[in-house]
């Protein structure tokens, strides 16, 4: 099936052995159906010829600044305005360093800085270059550039050692791609709100009460959210993340009150809410002015006192709007997310386990099962939270009248 008919993507060759798959991926991209311009390093070149590829995609290869025959300009400027993606793969530790501090001394590294399209990269280096804190660096920035990483598969490398290092095979990259693209335009038009993060409930200048979340979840929600197209509005509490998708409108608050406010006021114009947040139930009755001293007191009591329900609150006057709540449990799990789904007003519940020891606070994965007001359920295996967040989104756009 032709799935990327009249897409415009750019694929980007950088010089390691796994060069040798990216034809084959050219292949399966012109296959779906795709107009694919290659733009290949000069270390790209040592592993395989541009004739092999220009071959494949029926277009002459961008290598170099000026074309070698003609002497004409190529312009990396054009071609990052023309691309609806920009694939690379295999990236080098090299090239991703490049990337990562905008080193643009290569045809592929201006046409990266120039283009306005989303940007995935595909590594491919031996087990200890990937694990080098340099390179996890430079991951971490393009990540926080908003390119998305194919992470590199475990297996034999061309070393002949064995460990994490290997690009994904073109048929997951394949997959990844179509994916982006299938996505992009299911929630175009909706307005979504995302609550994610703790609140933190002051008790005097230098203390509060807090809980462990991460933010992760919620944060994987709104970018995926704003991926497929929606506008989100993403009220956090205090995290140390950052968002870079230009659909996202962050609001940062800190306390519950504030985190209500914000939500009351944001969920008026949205078509749904998906509240990830763990919001503290309870918050001192006073915040002292200055620092509690404990040369002045024995012992300390603090009264304190419930916090709103923002999830009730947004329940009570949903109107046709869904609402999406978690369910944070120790036990009788699934007894006490149905409870909360009925007391809350929510369309569907997510429930997670705190005994599950890939799933909950502060990790790179969730385990997670979907319940819906209409009986459906659906349990999940662990997943990183990236995925997780499209399950959850896939289920929201299953909700009649959504
Ligand atoms: O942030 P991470 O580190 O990635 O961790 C993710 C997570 C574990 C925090 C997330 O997956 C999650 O489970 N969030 C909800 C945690 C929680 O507070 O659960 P709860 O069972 O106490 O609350 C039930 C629902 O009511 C939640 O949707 C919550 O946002 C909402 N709520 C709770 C209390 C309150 N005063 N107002 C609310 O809106």
């Amino acid at each position: 099936m032709q799935t990327l008919k009249g897409k415009h993507i750019v694929l980007g060759i950088s010089g390691g052995i796994a060069a040798y798959k990216s034809a084959y991926l050219l292949r399966l991209l012109i296959k779906a159906g795709a107009e694919v311009q290659v733009v290949i390093t000069p270390n790209g070149k040592e592993f395989i010829t541009p004739a092999t590829l220009a071959a494949l995609s029926g277009k002459p290869v961008v290598s170099e600044f000026f074309a070698a025959n003609t002497g004409e300009w190529h312009s990396h400027v054009d071609l990052g305005l023309w691309s609806d993606l920009m694939v690379i793969a295999p990236a080098t530790a090299s090239t991703i360093g490049k990337m990562a501090g905008g080193v643009a001394d290569n045809m592929l590294i201006t046409t990266y800085l120039s283009a306005k399209s989303h940007v995935m990269v595909a590594p491919a280096m031996d087990l200890d270059m990937w694990a080098h804190p340099s390179t996890q660096r430079n991951i971490a920035t393009l990540e926080h550039d908003g390119v998305e990483i194919i992470q590199p598969a475990s297996g034999e490398l061309a070393s002949h050692l064995t460990g994490k290092g290997r690009m994904q095979e073109p048929e997951e990259i394949l997959r990844r791609v179509e994916l982006y693209f299938s996505r992009n335009e299911s929630l175009k038009g909706k307005r979504i709100l995302v609550t994610a993060g703790p609140t933190y409930e002051d008790i005097d200048p230098v203390r509060f009460i807090g809980n462990y979340s991460s933010g992760k979840m919620g944060f994987a929600i709104a970018e995926e959210a704003a991926a497929r197209g929606a506008e989100v509005t993403l009220v956090a509490g205090p995290v140390s993340l950052q968002t870079v998708h230009p659909r996202i409108r962050r609001i940062d608050v800190r306390s519950a009150r504030q985190m209500l406010e914000a939500a009351e006021e944001a969920f008026e114009v949205c078509d749904a809410a998906i509240l990830s947040a763990a919001v503290a139930d309870y918050a001192p009755e006073h915040c002292h002015v200055s620092k509690i001293k404990r040369e002045n007191i024995d012992g300390l009591e603090l009264r304190l006192v419930r916090n709103p329900d923002i999830a009730a609150a947004l329940g009570a006057s949903k109107g046709k709007r869904k609402l999406v709540g978690f369910a944070l449990e120790t036990d009788h799990e699934h007894d006490n997310a149905l409870v909360k789904m009925e007391r809350k007003g929510l369309d569907m519940i997510v429930l997670n386990s705190l005994r599950n020891p890939l799933a909950g606070f502060n990790k790179d994965t969730n385990q997670v099962t979907v319940i819906k007001s209409d009986g459906y359920e659906k349990e999940y295996p662990a997943k990183d939270k990236r995925d997780v967040a499209c399950d959850i989104l896939d289920e929201l756009e299953c909700i009649e009248g959504f």
